[in-house]
């Protein structure tokens, strides 16, 4: 049986405990040695990759995004639902609330951003109109409902480079650019699955309100703590979309090169 569906964990979200009869992989690939879970879900294998490694040893910024795709590519994963943990520009985007982002602003500096980096990796530009799956966004939409968990079905995340937070000059911006929520995570991972010609999908769960719109300062550990609380949540929005999602894909997110 193939491995087809993946799930990226977050801040937060650090135990496959919805997969039954465990083992760890490791996958070997160009860009270094990527070790992960796979496990079971009614009759569907399912990857689970920390994406922090062990621990949360890992900070967003030397995160190794192109090993992660091309290890979860290299096990013929199709459809990837990642988690992240997000601090809100929007007022209609409240702690606790999950959004299914549906475009990205790019703020990060120093990441391998492609596959496609020159020499025998060849020279290729992506579409990314669309950066996130439209089918696994709505799958999870529908799961939401279902669920009766308070849900938006698109927003726009704005990437920075961390691990610092935001100033409240710069949330000022982002706001002013359209962002709705910040991260740090979702810039290269989302791109590098639309190089990779797997669909893609972020289920963002904000875990406070951003520098300056906050009255409070930030600290990493609120982040870690809302995801904690809302962390059953996540677990059976995941369990039924692993459930429910078509796993050989119907759309064109493997179209894009
Ligand atoms: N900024 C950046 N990344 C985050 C935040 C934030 O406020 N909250 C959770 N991840």
């Amino acid at each position: 049986m193939d491995v087809k569906t993946a799930i990226i964990g977050g801040t937060g979200v650090y135990d496959p405990d919805i997969l039954q009869e465990i083992r760890d992989e490791k996958v070997s690939t160009p860009y270094g040695d990527v070790v992960l879970r796979i496990g079971k879900h009614q009759d569907r294998l399912v990857a689970f990759m920390n994406r922090h490694g062990e621990g949360h040893s890992i900070p967003p910024n030397k995160v190794n995004y192109r090993a992660n795709i091309d290890a979860l590519k290299r096990l013929g994963v199709q459809n990837i639902l990642a988690t992240a943990a997000v601090g809100s520009l929007n007022p209609a985007m409240e702690p606790g609330h999950l959004i299914f982002v549906d475009q990205f602003l790019d703020f990060t500096k120093f990441r391998e951003q492609t596959f496609f980096a020159g020499g025998s990796a060849g020279v290729i530009h992506t579409d990314m109109t669309e950066p996130y799956c439209p089918r696994l966004r709505e799958s999870l939409s529908q799961a939401a409902g279902n669920l009766g968990l308070i849900h938006h079905k698109a927003g726009v995340y704005v990437c920075t480079e961390g691990p610092r937070f935001e100033t409240a000059a710069e949330v000022k911006m982002y706001r002013m650019l359209g962002g709705d929520l910040v991260g740090m995570t979702g810039v290269p991972e989302a791109p590098l699955a639309r190089e990779a010609g797997i669909c893609y999908s972020t289920i963002a769960m904000v875990t406070n309100f951003a520098a300056g719109i906050s009255a409070d300062r930030l600290s990493h550990q609120e982040v870690v703590d809302t995801m904690i609380q809302n962390g059953e949540n996540i677990r059976r929005l995941l369990m039924q979309v692993i459930e429910q999602v078509e796993e050989d894909s119907t759309c064109t997110c493997a179209e894009s090169t």
